[in-house]
């Protein structure tokens, strides 16, 4: 029978020469090529810890947005064999259409240990791939925040990315400083990578995220009140985007999430997707369970009023 991941276009490769990709002198040049590109997109959403979650920061240290650069597909890498046993996420049926009045989260207040773990700015043609492997070995739901113009460019990776059972959220067209924008161009913007992610894999996002986290209230209620997404921002930020290094990553993450965390991480990055092997394990072991932020949001609904955390 035929795989269905193959049957999406996508090649199924052994694990035997598992462990020696970083001798390979392809991985050096391909990540070579990341570096390029990760140059070229400059930093990501939380480059604006200055932007405080309510949008009354200042974004004076933002740098301006610039092109991504097209980079070609990855059809040599291997995710190396894990050692020992994969801890396993449970396999959660939980709805995630509970009605949420708020217009915006950066975590939910509940007991339990349910937390909702986030990757912006892909997809990408490598790194994307590659977490989903991660995630799907230890059958964990992510929710992804895609920039449109990356969708357009990979579709076949969104649509892995929805097949295998990951939300997928609206962060824009282009990635631009959104509370310097206009109305109308916040809408095209929101609007173009909705229909981007709709064109692609058939799906509309649910939520969106502010790039740089840089969206003013007066925008998160509009938006809310038009556009029907709940703007979420995140409790726990590993500033991945720094590249301080996959340990660092893993390290920020673990010591940082609490029950009802929003993790933010991107998947534009390789060490971020090197830090998620051991990220991933270590949350499974301290026994949190993932799920997607729709879920999230909607048990903290379902948990009563005053329970939903935010800078409303
Ligand atoms: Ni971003």
């Amino acid at each position: 029978m035929k795989n269905p991941i193959e049957a999406l276009g996508y090649k199924i490769l052994t694990t035997s020469m598992g462990g020696e990709a970083a001798g390979d002198g392809k991985p050096k040049l391909s990540r070579r090529g990341f570096m390029v590109l990760s140059t070229a997109l400059g930093s990501s959403c939380s480059l604006a810890s200055s932007a405080k979650p309510d949008g009354s920061g200042s974004l004076a240290d933002v740098p301006p947005d610039s092109a991504p650069a097209r980079t070609s597909a990855n059809t040599t890498y291997r995710t190396p064999k894990p050692k020992g046993p994969v801890p396993r996420n449970p396999d959660n049926n939980f709805p995630a259409s509970g009605s949420t009045s708020g217009i915006t989260f950066s975590r939910v207040s509940m007991s339990q240990p349910y937390i909702a773990i986030t990757f912006d700015d892909g997809p990408h043609p490598k790194n994307t791939p590659r977490l989903l492997d991660m995630l799907r070995e230890r059958n964990i739901k992510a929710t992804f925040y895609v920039i449109g113009r990356n969708v357009d460019l990979y579709p076949n990776v969104l649509r892995r990315t929805v097949s295998e059972g990951h939300e997928i959220g609206n962060h824009t067209y282009t990635h631009p400083i959104l509370s310097k924008l206009s109305d109308s161009a916040v809408r095209a913007e929101l609007t173009k990578c909705r229909d981007a992610v709709a064109r692609a894999a058939g799906v509309k996002p649910r939520t969106m995220r502010p790039p740089y986290g840089a969206l003013l209230q007066r925008q998160r209620e509009w938006i809310h009140s038009d556009l029907n997404y709940p703007t979420i921002m995140w409790s726990v930020d590993p500033l991945d985007w720094k590249r301080p290094g996959p340990s660092v990553v893993t390290s920020r993450i673990l010591s940082g999430t609490t029950p009802g965390a929003i993790v933010l991480a991107h998947d534009l990055h390789s060490q971020t997707v090197d830090a998620m092997p051991a990220t991933l394990d270590g949350l499974l072991n301290k026994g949190f369970k993932f799920v997607t932020v729709s879920q999230l949001l909607a048990m903290g609904a379902q948990s009563g009023p005053g329970q939903v955390a935010s800078g409303q």
